[in-house]
């Protein structure tokens, strides 16, 4: 068995577990607690080795942490801040966690975390050809892959819709800011779902995200061209994905 902590960043809270990386399972009950706001460099590094201190007893304080993170991240460096501080932007994010926690980290953005583990143990699984995995949340995050192979770093949350993002206009945020119905969100969930098949003609669409856990309330809504489904492992893609990058 191949163990790593995985800890998932999002804009609202920072979620940790031990990862079973060969099956996917977790290994202890996921903690989770507020991102701090502001969510600077140094205060979510300070939540970072909190979450890694409550695991001591199942991991030792040892062995690989991966943490999925909100933004672009090339070699552990930060290129965007969506829905961070600012000052995230081109700091190391790898490096800040790593001396937090006592030991190498390794950082990857958290839609595509999320997506390697639905392509791995989710609705992904076994899938060839372009699937596309997007996260629903307070932003909106993608993972491309062909024949199971990732393109790192997409953003296809911030395509441009009506003069702004349409992370904006579609992420799970946008229905609470805007106390919109589920059913009016869904349609917009479909607006962007038809820019996605217009630009890039996906074999299969995987919808994950909170949302993911009640599609009874939204899913109907959407029809597509190509197949879409909903992911499987619900808010615990990132974490076990998070841990997948680490070994
Ligand atoms: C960020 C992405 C991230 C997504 C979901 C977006 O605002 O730009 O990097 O994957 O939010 O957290």
């Amino acid at each position: 068995m191949d163990v790593a902590l995985g800890i998932d960043i999002g804009g609202t809270g920072m979620k940790a577990a031990p990862v079973d990386v060969t099956t996917g399972r977790l290994l202890g009950e996921r903690f989770r607690i507020p991102t701090p706001q502001p969510s600077t460099p140094e205060a979510m590094a300070a939540v970072v080795r909190d979450l890694d201190r409550h695991f001591t007893d199942i991991t030792g304080g040892r062995g690989p942490v991966g943490v999925a993170f909100p933004a672009v991240v090339r070699s552990g460096v930060v290129h965007s801040a969506a829905n961070i501080d600012s000052s995230w932007m081109g700091a190391d994010a790898a490096s800040a966690f790593s001396e937090a926690v006592g030991r190498p980290v390794v950082v990857v953005n958290d839609a595509d975390a999320a997506g390697i583990a639905e392509m791995s143990f989710g609705a992904g699984r076994g899938r060839s050809g372009l699937v596309i995995t997007l996260t629903l949340g307070t932003g909106i995050g993608s993972g491309m892959f062909m024949d199971g192979v990732l393109v790192p770093n997409t953003e296809f949350g911030h395509l441009e819709f009506r003069g702004e993002s349409v992370e904006r206009y579609a992420a799970a945020s946008a229905m609470e800011r805007e106390e919109l119905p589920w059913e009016d969100w869904a349609d917009r969930v479909g607006e962007f779902l038809d820019m996605v098949d217009r630009l890039f003609s996906p074999d299969m669409v995987i919808l994950g995200g909170g949302v993911s856990r009640e599609p009874e309330r939204w899913f109907h809504r959407i029809d597509t061209r190509f197949e879409t489904v909903i992911a499987a492992m619900a808010n615990h893609a990132g974490v076990v994905g998070a841990a997948m990058a680490a070994v």
